[in-house]
């Protein structure tokens, strides 16, 4: 087959992972760009780990293939596994052995020894910010700094593909925001391509360049946050009104020309009105209301974000 274009790190074709009768992954194809941050959004259980596993070359796909570059990415490939860093879901450490003891032990299952291995442990520390307590044992630290400790453990052998799964969940704001910027200065400093899962939209549509949505084992969009939220098209104007009027106020509202759709929205004194843009529609809404002599007693306009880009493709949301 034809190989990966230049702008191609990591490619993914066709990939299916099956749980006996369980499909987890369901027939993936994605190309990760060279020096971008893709990230893969989706709830818990829509496949991210099973993916990523397969990705790095952790387990093989039951169907489908990986390559990194020109090379295939398989559990007994070697060459391709050494360029691509892994920091897991959960967190694998050695509790009674310290952060640099930790990062020694890590490096040499990676190859690395003698002055090599003791420089890269100094340097990954620092990307972490945990030079200061690399000599206390890991069970002394938060739950953040465990997870920035195994952050650098996937560092140590410079891979130029990292892939962080759901690095932030469970962690303090410190430490969240740490791995931020170190997947940031890492992208923009060291030119790492970065794979990044998470359930948090405000995440992906941070420090992503592109995001794969995932539901279900299913890419079921991909493209730059922007792009993604501009495909949604307008918005939603959320008005509070007098419940006993909801049918009335419903009526009137869904019948004007900027607006598509008009409905209930969270609890009853709120309505939910689409818009192909929620700011010109504003001022129809409006004027109908007062011309109705009907009271509007609040008004939001919901801006569309990456969550509602979720909900229209997999009619749920984001959060369980
Ligand atoms: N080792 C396993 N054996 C059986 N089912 C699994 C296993 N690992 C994950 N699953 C199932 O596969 C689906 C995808 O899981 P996972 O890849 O962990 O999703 P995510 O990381 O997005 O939460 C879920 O339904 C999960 O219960
Ligand atoms: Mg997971």
């Amino acid at each position: 087959m034809s190989s990966a274009d230049n702008g191609t790190l990591l490619r993914a074709g066709g990939v299916m992972h099956r749980y006996g009768d369980l499909t987890a992954v369901n027939d993936v194809s994605l190309n990760v760009r060279r020096g971008e941050v893709f990230g893969l959004l989706g709830p818990n259980g829509a496949g991210k780990s099973t993916l990523i596993g397969i990705l790095c070359g952790m387990f093989a796909p039951t169907a489908g293939s990986v390559h990194l570059g020109d090379v295939p990415v398989t559990p007994g490939a070697r060459s391709a596994k050494q360029r691509i860093g892994v920091v897991p879901q959960d967190i694998a450490l050695y509790e009674k052995l310290s952060g640099r003891q930790n990062l020694r032990f890590f490096g040499r299952v990676y190859g690395l020894g003698g002055r090599r291995l003791r420089e890269r442990v100094e340097a990954v520390l620092d990307v972490v910010g945990l030079s200061d307590r690399g000599n206390d044992r890991a069970e002394t630290y938060s739950g953040g700094m465990q997870r920035r400790l195994n952050l650098a453990a996937g560092l140590l052998h410079e891979p130029e593909l990292l892939i962080l799964d759901e690095p932030t969940v469970g962690v303090d704001p410190q430490s969240r925001n740490h791995i931020f910027d170190s997947v940031e200065r890492l992208n923009q400093d060291k030119g790492v391509t970065i794979v990044y899962t998470t359930h948090y939209m405000e995440e992906a549509e941070r420090l992503c360049d592109r995001v794969g949505i995932i539901d279900h084992g299913k890419i079921v969009a991909l493209d730059t946050p922007r792009a993604l939220i501009e495909s949604l098209g307008g918005g939603v104007i959320q008005i509070g009104i007098d419940p006993g009027q909801a049918e009335q106020v419903t009526e009137i509202l869904a019948a004007l020309e900027s607006v598509q759709a008009a409905g209930p929205g969270p609890d009853e004194r709120l309505l939910n009105i689409e818009a192909e843009s929620a700011r010109h529609a504003l001022v129809d809404v409006m004027q109908a209301m007062n011309a109705a002599a009907l009271e509007v007693e609040t008004v939001r306009i919901l801006e569309p974000n990456l969550e509602s880009v979720f909900l229209r493709y997999t009619g749920r949301s984001l959060r369980d």
